[in-house]
């Protein structure tokens, strides 16, 4: 059971009650909840009606756990819904995407009729590939504009894409390129973070070496590096896509064709394909991002600073956004590309309204001091929201006071890559807000907490999150393993979600998230595994055995700390040590990626384990975290445990 951590500020808690100003024109009004909790289906049926379908659904749900069919005989296309119903309905002229580069100055806007030609454009670049209706196409791309018109392309013509986040590594990305079977892949040959250039081609010509599928790469220029090539395999974007015609006629399809796999990691060494498919993803995403985000087409500069190459990227900068017609900044760079005040600089020139982003950065710009977003005019945000960790009050507090001028509300939303769109979060306008608390469960979505045996647990008790009944946007399961679907998320407790995190809710029965109960870490926001992290050690040379925890980190929520021992023939000493340590950080930024480099990695000569061999992480997190040691008695031998805490402490950490 997760620890409680919220305990002293639940008893003192602020909360802020809904501003008037916001509600009276708030898209969310009173008696949402009550229309979705009378009858869910009935709720979502009508929340179908955001979308534009060749053929409307006449069905609704069909539910056999942990099969879901959703909109079953409806038909569509989801570009269509993104892009074209805009031109046609005459917003055209609509700016969809304020694109700023890395770099200061260069920056470029695309309107609703330009995203129609440059999609129209790679769609027909693709079926001349060779893509088809069923394929799956890897994307691993910076974050410029055509990265969301390859996704766009990609799903208009019936494939799914696989977007691998840009910092992902080579071989990160020829295992996720392997398990989905990809035949294709758009990418660039690089991508600029803060001025210096991020290779990309180069990964996936490493990648290519183990995935003989792979037929053709779509390469656009952006850095303007010299890269490799293929004949035959590897076509330049300007080659290929811009010689196209700007009109392309879209096929409609069923409402659970397959739209995209994200992979993520589990509580396993091998990251999942979760599987989202068409009609229920895209009602989820465009009803939460009307209801929370408030979408506001004709006044609002909505902002998510989020890549693309993740599921917030997938459902609140490309999907929901799009539906609503949004005016969106899409941008390239770091927060502190080109300044500190970079973040600052946009949302003035913008004049953005809506910002959405996670935790972890929102305690870095804090540590940056709010002398810097004073100094610029922020008056134009009117509604701020946050994702991917539980947000620590304090985070929650200033971002309210000197981003949002006490003025803003804040919406905390709780979900995951396998839910698609958001679960938990207030509604503004509607509902209080705590700072720290993501609140109450969405019109449509059914939240418990539970205990070992799945019984509710009361009031300020923490248990285990579950989802009670079957949601438009859920998951459809793990690519090529139906079996780890149903047993990894359905089986805990039967006919329920699992979702894997802990909450508790106060004595409002307002929701607290208290973080992950598994082995899965959360860095800045970004998912990793304990076991994906030691197998990649273990794949070392040197290494015998390794054993990973998240330990709790005031900037990215968590970090990796790694127990590693060595084999015989690898052991050294004093500044061999400290060479070997490097060595063993930057084999798993290779094989990984450099998110998942160990802040800390200590040798040692043994792991603490039980009687049974089990390595006890338990222990080894409160080395981590500097506690005092509990019971060890169930330890084969007690005094390694002791033995590590020493080295802990005679190690400084070996970050960046
Ligand atoms: C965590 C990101 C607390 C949680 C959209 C979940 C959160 C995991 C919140 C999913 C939040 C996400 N408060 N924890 N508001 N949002 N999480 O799949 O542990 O990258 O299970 O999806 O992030 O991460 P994922």
């Amino acid at each position: 059971m997760p620890e409680v951590k919220l305990e002293a500020w639940l008893e003192e808690t602020r909360q802020f009650a809904p501003s008037p100003a916001f509600a009276a024109d708030a898209n969310a009004q009173p008696g949402i909840y009550e229309a979705a909790i009378s009858d869910p289906a009935a709720w979502w049926r009508t929340q179908a009606y955001r979308l534009v379908w060749d053929q409307p659904p006449t069905q609704t749900l069909e539910w056999d756990s942990p099969n879901a069919r959703w909109f079953g005989d409806g038909t569509l296309n989801a570009s269509v819904n993104c892009v074209d119903r805009h031109v046609a309905a005459g917003r055209g002229d609509k700016v969809a995407f304020h694109w700023v580069a890395d770099a200061e100055g260069d920056e470029r806007t695309i309107t609703y009729r330009d995203l129609l030609s440059m999609v129209s454009q790679t769609a027909h670049a693709l079926t001349e590939l060779g893509v088809q209706k069923g394929d799956r196409v890897a994307v691993y791309m910076p974050m410029i504009p055509e990265a969301v018109v390859a996704m766009l392309a990609i799903v208009r013509v019936g494939a799914a894409h696989s977007v691998v986040f840009g910092g992902f590594s080579a071989d990160a990305l020829a295992s996720r390129i392997n398990d989905s079977d990809c035949r294709f892949v758009v990418t660039a040959d690089g991508a600029f973070r803060r001025g210096s250039i991020s290779p990309l081609k180069p990964a996936v010509d490493e990648a290519l070496a183990s995935c003989p599928g792979v037929k053709s790469v779509l390469v656009v220029r952006r850095t303007g590096a010299e890269v490799g090539w293929v004949d035959g395999r590897d076509h330049w974007w300007h080659d290929v896509v811009e010689r196209q015609s700007t009109t392309h006629l879209p096929e409609f399809f069923e409402a659970e064709h397959l739209l995209f796999l994200m992979y993520t990691s589990g509580t396993t060494g091998t990251p999942k394909g979760i599987y989202h498919t068409t009609a229920g993803y895209l009602v989820g995403a465009a009803t939460t991002y009307f209801n929370v985000l408030d979408a506001k087409p004709e006044s609002d500069v909505s902002w998510t600073a989020a890549d693309i190459g993740w599921i917030t990227g997938h459902s609140y900068i490309v999907y929901g956004p799009l539906i609503n017609g949004m005016t969106q900044v899409l941008y390239e760079g770091l927060p502190d590309s080109g300044g500190q005040d970079r973040w600052w600089r946009i949302i003035e020139k913008y004049g953005v309204t809506v910002l959405y982003t996670a935790p972890t950065t929102i305690r870095m710009l804090m540590k940056w001091g709010e002398d810097i977003p004073r100094a610029h005019d922020l008056g134009s945000l009117r509604l701020l929201g946050t994702v991917g960790e539980p947000i620590n009050p304090e985070a929650w507090m200033w971002y309210r006071e000197h981003v949002g001028g006490n003025r803003c509300p804040i919406v905390d939303t709780w979900w995951q890559t396998e839910t698609g769109t958001m679960m938990i979060a207030p509604l503004p306008g509607i509902t209080a807000t705590k700072p720290g608390a993501a609140m109450r469960a969405l019109p449509g979505i059914g939240v418990d907490i539970v205990d070992n045996d799945g019984n509710s647990v009361g009031n300020g008790e923490a248990g285990y999150l579950v989802l009670t009944a079957p949601w438009p946007s859920m998951a459809r399961g793990i690519y090529g393993d139906p079996e780890r679907f149903r047993s990894t998320y359905w089986s805990r407790f039967p006919g329920r979600y699992f979702a894997g995190d802990g909450a508790k809710r106060d004595e409002n029965g307002d929701i607290w998230l208290l973080g992950r109960i598994d082995d899965v870490m959360n860095i800045s926001g970004h998912r990793l595994s304990t076991t994906e992290v030691e197998h990649s050690l273990v794949g070392h040379p040197a290494v015998a055995e390794a054993a990973v925890v998240g330990a709790s980190d005031e900037l990215t929520g968590q970090a990796i700390v790694a127990f590693v021992t060595l084999k015989q023939s690898a052991l050294v000493d004093g500044d061999d040590q400290t060479e070997l340590i490097e060595s063993l950080r930057r084999h798993v930024a290779t094989t990984i990626s450099p998110i998942a480099k160990p802040r800390q990695i200590i040798l040692t000569p043994e792991l603490p384990k039980t009687r049974s061999g089990k390595i006890m992480r338990r222990l080894l997190l409160d080395v981590a975290e500097h506690r005092s040691l509990g019971d060890v008695t169930t330890l084969t031998d007690p005094t390694v445990v002791n033995m590590i805490a020493t080295l802990m402490t005679s190690h400084s950490a070996n970050d960046d």
